[in-house]
């Protein structure tokens, strides 16, 4: 495939244009495609190397997501002729950088490397915004230039490549989306009866542990992770009388209240989408009980699905150990008592001694997402407030930070 292209025929070339692309529709992974078509620009304008550039999130620096020959480079936007191509989004074909004012010759020292010719072709967004630009140097073989026909044969690979970049970016942007719609239903449901800010995220991270030690393999556990925050969706529909309501609930409230269950799911379960099918599964099943004394179905033993037997045991956990409108947070030893009595009981008793099994591991999810009170004082109301949050998590990957206020006369 190293042949080149400047001494082969129109024909020669369309057959290593297939050869690439036929490379290219075997690949899955974006990086690789992008790789697949740095080497058939280069091949097919008989260039030395070849480099992808893409800006940077901040659109402050541009680097090399693709660079052959070289390391990884970092440079500011505006720098050398790749940051002038991609400012005014004009092809640029250079015989001799050195003798282009805007050239960077920093990149040759720190590559040791000469640059001679050069073409950089702008690659763009579906919304027209640029998204970097591919790049070939030195042109091999006795003309040290490139011509127009090279630009015309790169500017086919950059096309590719931008396309490829263009749909991971969306598919990418799709999927975190859906992610933080989904966590934050979750905390809506769960502010509104005054949870506990990092409730939600204590759920989720140990419902993932323990589909883990359960076997599931690791996609299914990282979606019943994103999922299990909506298991009291269905809350939303409860009145505030009765959520917050600090006694004891009469049987007619317990009977509202346990509703949540049903609701919950009524409102995700036309959904197609894998995530809130999870989480369609998590918000029916979640108060079913291993014995089938729970709601709505009294489903028991295997026949609760393996989300909800989960989900149960991560929501109780957390929720003894959280201070709530009812009652004070319980100390471990009660809690842990609890679990082992209600083993058969309430919840899976292979999950149980999972459970325990995987204590460490347990503990150390509590502790990265404690709640965090932060008081501050307003002083034109004269009240002062204090905020029941969520901070410091967001590089654990959750971007939504949930919090519920409690105002104090
Ligand atoms: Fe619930
Ligand atoms: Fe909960």
């Amino acid at each position: 495939m190293h042949k080149k292209a400047k001494s082969l025929g129109a024909n020669e070339i369309l057959e290593l244009v297939f050869i690439y692309l036929a490379e290219v529709s075997s690949l899955k992974k974006p990086d690789d495609i992008l790789n697949v078509l740095a080497s058939m620009g280069r091949v097919l304008t008989s260039a030395d190397r070849c480099s992808i550039w893409l800006v940077s999130d901040d659109k402050k620096t541009i680097w090399t997501k693709v660079a052959q020959g070289i390391d990884k480079l970092d440079m500011p936007i505006d720098s050398g002729i790749v940051g002038a191509a991609m400012s005014k989004g004009q092809r640029e074909l250079i015989e001799d950088a050195y003798l282009d004012p805007r050239f960077n010759k920093d990149v040759d020292k720190l590559t040791g490397y000469t640059t001679k010719s050069m073409i950089v072709i702008p690659m763009y967004n579906y919304d027209d915004t640029i998204i970097g630009a591919f790049q070939v140097i030195n042109h091999k073989g006795e003309i040290e230039k490139f011509d127009t026909q090279d630009m015309e044969r790169l500017t086919l690979a950059s096309t590719y490549a931008a396309e490829t970049l263009i749909s991971t970016n969306l598919a990418i942007e799709m999927q975190e989306t859906q992610k933080e719609v989904v966590f934050t239903m979750g905390s809506i449901a769960e502010s509104r009866s005054k949870e506990t800010g990092n409730h939600v995220k204590r759920v989720a991270e140990y419902s993932k542990l323990l589909a883990l030690a359960y076997g599931l393999d690791k996609e299914e556990a990282e979606l019943l992770k994103q999922a299990s925050p909506m298991h009291d969706i269905g809350k939303v529909a409860i009145p505030d009388s009765i959520l917050n309501k600090p006694g004891r609930f009469d049987e007619n409230e317990r009977f509202i209240m346990d509703t949540h269950a049903d609701i919950g799911y009524q409102m995700i379960k036309n959904s197609k989408r894998p995530l809130l099918k999870a989480a369609a599964i998590v918000a029916r099943e979640h108060h079913e009980k291993w014995d089938g004394t729970g709601y709505p179905r009294r489903l028991s033993g295997e026949d609760i699905h393996i989300y909800g037997r989960i989900t149960a045991i991560a929501d109780v956990f957390d929720t003894l150990g959280s201070d709530r409108v009812y009652k004070k947070a319980w100390d471990d030893e009660k809690i842990f008592q609890l679990l082992i009595d209600e083993r058969e009981k309430h919840f899976d008793p292979k999950l149980i001694d999972l459970f325990f099994e995987n204590l460490d591991s347990i503990k150390e999810v509590r502790e990265t997402f404690k709640d965090v009170y932060e008081e501050k004082i307003d002083l034109k109301r004269d009240k002062q407030i204090t905020i029941l949050g969520a901070y410091g998590t967001k590089a654990k990957g959750h971007a939504t930070t949930a919090f519920s206020l409690i105002v104090k006369m």
